[in-house]
């Protein structure tokens, strides 16, 4: 009765580690993300052009910020690193995130604007914000 029940265990205990160890493997704590989903809002997931770069969590870019007016680049890759993890990576972008939500990239000056406020540069966003006098 108390043997069946001892070799359960183990092999429940066994999986677990594995499991954990997979886990580890898979994920090393410097990974800050594969995907932009795993960044909080307002950031997304980037990742650099050099050798065993680490993918990070970025601002989005705001109004006036530099973007480019081509698109931003998405990635899917598997990145390789020298202590053998690999990471697969999920629409991560290209070193920069693009502009924030509701803002697009202007394509003549390539920065990033909000459309709704097209009409020339007078009415910065916050300038409306006046809650109590
Ligand atoms: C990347 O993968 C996602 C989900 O698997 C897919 O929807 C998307 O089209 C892929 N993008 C590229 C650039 O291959």
């Amino acid at each position: 009765m108390t043997q069946p029940l001892a070799f359960i265990v183990l092999i429940v205990a066994v999986g677990i580690c594995e499991i954990s160890y997979a886990r580890v493997m898979d994920r090393p704590r410097w990974i800050q993300c594969q995907s932009n989903s795993e960044c909080t809002p307002g950031y997304c997931c980037t990742i650099g052009k050099q050798k065993f770069s680490i993918p990070q969590c970025k601002l989005m870019h705001d109004i006036g910020d530099v973007c480019r007016p081509d698109g931003s680049i998405t990635l899917n890759t598997t990145l390789m690193y020298p202590d053998g993890s690999q990471i697969e990576l999920t629409e991560v972008h290209d070193m920069f995130c693009p502009c924030g939500y509701g803002l697009s990239c202007d394509r003549r000056d390539a920065v990033c604007r909000d459309p709704s406020q097209e009409r020339g540069f007078n009415h910065l966003p916050g300038e409306a914000i006046t809650e109590d006098d």
